[in-house]
């Protein structure tokens, strides 16, 4: 590539930082204990392939992949090329009627894998602008078309929809929620799925598709004629894997063409492979209206996200906009940045050539296997797992969340990297993964969870 080792950049700040008292003050980390940490930091300094190196040299497996973004493996040499050449041709360009080639490229290239008619992309830089960009798109389209009085949105309990305003409205996770004032009006909660019969089900569960009924009942209470919205995550994730109900995701795109509502699929961690199909709408056979996207798009190395529209829906914004202004007034400075959009396309790139998903799709079997092999432990109290998703959920101990909490601590003291939501441990690893990884996942996960 023809510029300096980057490695030894980071090796080098993290062995200042061991030297350096307040090294760590000034960084107020996101979604973390900042105070442990900055007592007891886990800190990488480099990535390869499945696995990732501390400062102190110690090699971790990374189950996580990053999170859940990095599907093709750490540091893939086609990306940073990519990323590289694209920084020294076109660094950045204004994305406001300006416009550059690999925006455009790397649009049609994911419409060639999201789900027929879902094939208009907008581009943003993250999972979270994704769902707010595409609650302005619903409530834009009702407008467009005569609807301006569908303004209220549903979603789930127990539902992740990233961190801006309105997808903190449509968050069922209370901790994302309770510091943060009344949020939007107008977001209403259908119940979660993770019924006590669901439990230890590998796969889609048979019970709770009537729980989509829950739609039904908004409708006849605020008027089906009223909402502009319906979103889910098809399987959820940051919670920790709740696949869908058999039937359930039917019902609700049902509930939705009966009464005019726009089903939006949150598909920021299943798509792109984490279900088994490109994305979780073709693995459940559910097309929706809106589907949001980031993450393994660039297989996390650029920050990059995007709507994927129905062709329709693009067609009513842009035809009631003006012939010559601007229709949707939304965007980012960075929507589509060159860089990330070069990522993008290495990615997709990567996608074709590996077969990743078919890979994915292949090893899921395996992998679900694998984690239900943990189900005898004592301290396991369920185990729900899909595609090349699972959580195994530990009993709570003194307060909730904090077993899980020490639990990934621990499993990366053993060298396995893994995210907890809760007393939830979330595995899903690179779908590079070969069996070994599996194994060695699995025999950590027996070692340290059989001590909990
Ligand atoms: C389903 C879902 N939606 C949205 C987001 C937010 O994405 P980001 O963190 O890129 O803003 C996440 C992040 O994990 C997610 O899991």
């Amino acid at each position: 590539m023809g510029h300096a080792d980057p490695h030894l950049n980071t090796v080098t700040t993290a062995s200042a930082f061991a030297q350096d008292a307040h090294a760590l003050d000034n960084y107020w980390m996101p979604f973390s204990p900042n105070k442990e940490f900055k007592a007891e930091p886990r800190m990488f300094v480099k990535g390869e392939g499945m696995y990732l190196w501390t400062a102190d040299g110690r090699k971790l497996l990374d189950a996580s992949s990053g999170l859940f973004c990095v599907a093709a493996g750490h540091c893939r040499p086609e990306i940073a090329e990519a990323v590289y050449q694209q920084l020294t041709t076109l660094d950045y360009s204004m994305p406001f009627t300006r416009g550059h080639p690999l925006g455009f490229q790397l649009a049609r290239e994911v419409a060639e894998f999201t789900p027929k008619g879902l094939d208009r992309v907008f581009f943003v830089c993250s999972g979270s602008e994704s769902i707010d960009s595409a609650m302005k798109m619903a409530l834009a389209y009702h407008r467009a078309r005569g609807q301006g009085h569908r303004q209220l949105f549903i979603s789930r309990e127990r539902a992740y929809h990233g961190v801006n305003m309105g997808g903190v409205a449509l968050a069922g996770m209370i901790n994302n929620r309770k510091a943060f004032g009344v949020g939007l009006p107008g977001v209403y909660h259908m119940r979660h799925t993770a019924l006590p019969q669901n439990k230890f089900v590998k796969g889609q569960p048979e019970h709770g598709a009537d729980l989509a009924d829950d739609l039904q009942r908004y409708c006849a209470m605020y008027g089906g004629e009223n909402i502009a919205a319906v979103f889910v995550e098809p399987t959820a994730g940051s919670f920790g894997c709740l696949p869908p109900p058999k039937g359930y995701l039917d019902r609700l795109r049902a509930i939705c063409d009966q009464h005019g509502i726009l089903l939006v699929f949150d598909e920021v961690i299943t798509g792109w492979g984490r279900m088994g199909a490109n994305f979780a709408a073709q693995a459940f056979g559910v097309t929706p209206d809106l589907m949001t996207m980031a993450k393994a798009i660039t297989n996390g190395a650029q920050p990059l996200g995007a709507v994927a529209a129905r062709t329709d829906i693009y067609d009513t914004i842009t035809n009631a906009g003006p012939a010559k202004g601007i229709e949707f007034f939304h965007g980012y400075t960075y929507s589509a940045h060159p860089a990330c959009a070069a990522a993008g396309l290495a990615m997709m790139n990567i996608f074709r050539k590996e077969k990743l998903v078919e890979h994915a799709a292949q090893m899921s079997p395996y992998f679900i296997d694998a984690m239900f092999s943990l189900s005898d432990l004592p301290v396991v109290v369920d185990i729900r797992a899909i595609g090349m998703l699972a959580a195994v959920e530990v009993a709570v101990d003194s307060t909730p969340g904090a077993r899980g909490h020490e639990l990934q601590k621990r499993l990366f003291d053993a060298g396995v990297n893994i995210k907890s939501t809760g007393d939830n441990l979330i595995v899903a690893p690179p779908f590079i993964s070969e069996k070994s990884h599996v194994d060695h996942v699995v025999s950590v996960m027996r070692e340290v969870l059989s001590k909990a």
